[in-house]
């Protein structure tokens, strides 16, 4: 018995009214990328009652904080991620930012919270501790690579296991969901230049127009994610942004398009940024010009440790019953750079529901919109599924350690 549900569930509850009250706090004040200093003062400040060993990043505003038990033990890494976006806040919230064009619109605010009550949360049983549990409190995950400055600092030496939540306004409060292998897609960026030759829009004949080059590059494009990409392990090709012109009579010299590629698998992943710089170049050489293919990597497909999945299940199951928990059908095609903790640990990232009360989780606006809400009451679950996975992760690999001890002597 790693845990007692009912014990953790009620230590989650009643640390709620906390969470809460620093989730608002962080929800009015948020910001942005690698640098968020006040966000790591106020993390800085309420765990320093707690006895814990902590680092702030030297190339970020991160902290990591360990909570040691038994010191030969093994570790356990939470993580929270505590940056915001930037766009406008329109939910009329009474807590809404105060700071113009940066919203807390991916639930990192409840994140960030959460982490800080499970630090309390397990800090009160230090002693039934296996090891240790490294909170993981993380800057820069909306795109500024803010694991990576982690993990070249050092935030996975001794790691065995990784955790962790991501919250939800599409599943209904309370509910946990994961599933084993590819949870979120890759998401990688390009820009293609198509370089013809200007010209009288009268004359197209004196001139070269990659204007009709860029649209077929656009159509072939998808060809290829629909011809040559196996559809059990599918991709995503989107052209949002295609710039060309400036006068009804001028062929323009050169047409701009811009998009996003994801992937649920590295070989989808990787087929498709070959494709983009193959496609995209012999389009335009069929007809006598030049594509310029510019790829910005993105994150890696978040990939759950099979087993690691499905130990989450087991655990949140056993905590909150199994009619608040499901293995999803299928990724989300949203990106995050857990991926990057979970290519060098076993471990697994789970949703939590927050759907808001009186709305439908299929419709609720989503992360990322301008007027997502949330229900805060889930927190409290989360807390305690932090704790149960940090604890039944300690114990599991200590049985693991002891196996391999006793197959080694014998
Ligand atoms: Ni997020």
């Amino acid at each position: 018995m790693t845990f007692e549900p009912d014990d953790l569930r009620e230590a989650g509850r009643s640390l709620l009214d906390d969470a809460v009250e620093l989730r608002r706090e962080l929800h009015r004040h948020p910001e942005l990328g690698l640098e968020l200093p006040r966000t790591q003062q106020a993390v800085l400040d309420r765990l320093a009652d707690l006895d814990l060993d902590v680092r702030t990043g030297t190339t970020s505003t991160s902290v990591v904080a360990d909570l040691v038990g038994d010191p030969d033990g093994p570790i356990v890494l939470l993580r929270g991620d505590m940056d915001a976006l930037p766009m406008p806040e329109d939910t009329e919230l009474p807590f809404a930012s105060e700071v113009r064009n940066t919203m807390h619109a991916c639930g990192h605010d409840t994140h960030t919270a959460m982490l800080v009550g499970a630090a309390r949360l397990l800090a009160d049983r230090r002693s039934e501790l296996a090891g240790t549990v490294r909170f993981m409190f993380q800057p820069g995950e909306e795109g500024q690579f803010g694991a990576r400055h982690m993990i070249d600092e050092g935030v996975l030496d001794g790691v065995g296991r990784a955790f962790g939540i991501h919250v939800t306004p599409n599943l209904p409060a309370g509910w946990v969901g994961t599933r084993p292998g590819p949870l979120l897609a890759s998401a990688d960026e390009f820009a293609i230049t198509v370089r013809g030759r200007g010209g009288h829009a009268s004359t197209p004949h004196f001139a070269n127009d990659p204007i009709p080059v860029a649209c077929e590059i656009v159509s072939a494009l998808q060809t290829f994610v629909t011809r040559r990409v196996d559809v059990f392990a599918p991709g995503v090709i989107s052209v949002t942004k295609v710039r060309a012109g400036t006068a009804n009579n001028v062929i323009p010299e050169t047409a701009l398009l811009e998009g996003t590629v994801r992937a649920v698998s590295g070989r989808t992943r990787a087929a498709a940024l070959e494709a983009l710089e193959r496609v995209a170049t012999n389009v335009a050489a069929a007809h006598d010009m030049v594509a310029e293919v510019t790829l910005h990597d993105g994150y890696p497909v978040t990939v759950n440790d099979a087993g690691r999945a499905a130990g989450t299940i087991e655990t949140a199951t056993r905590l909150l019953g199994a009619d608040r928990v499901i293995e999803l059908p299928s990724p989300v095609m949203g990106a995050e750079d857990f991926s990057y903790v979970l290519e060098e640990v076993p471990g697994a990232m789970a949703f939590l529901g927050m759907c808001p009360p009186g709305a439908n989780p299929g419709a609720a606006p989503p992360n990322h919109s301008n007027r997502m809400l949330i229900d805060e009451a889930p927190m409290a679950d989360g807390m305690a599924l932090h704790a149960a996975m940090a604890l039944t992760g300690l114990a599991e690999l200590v049985a693991g350690a002891g196996a391999a001890d006793e197959a080694s002597a014998s």
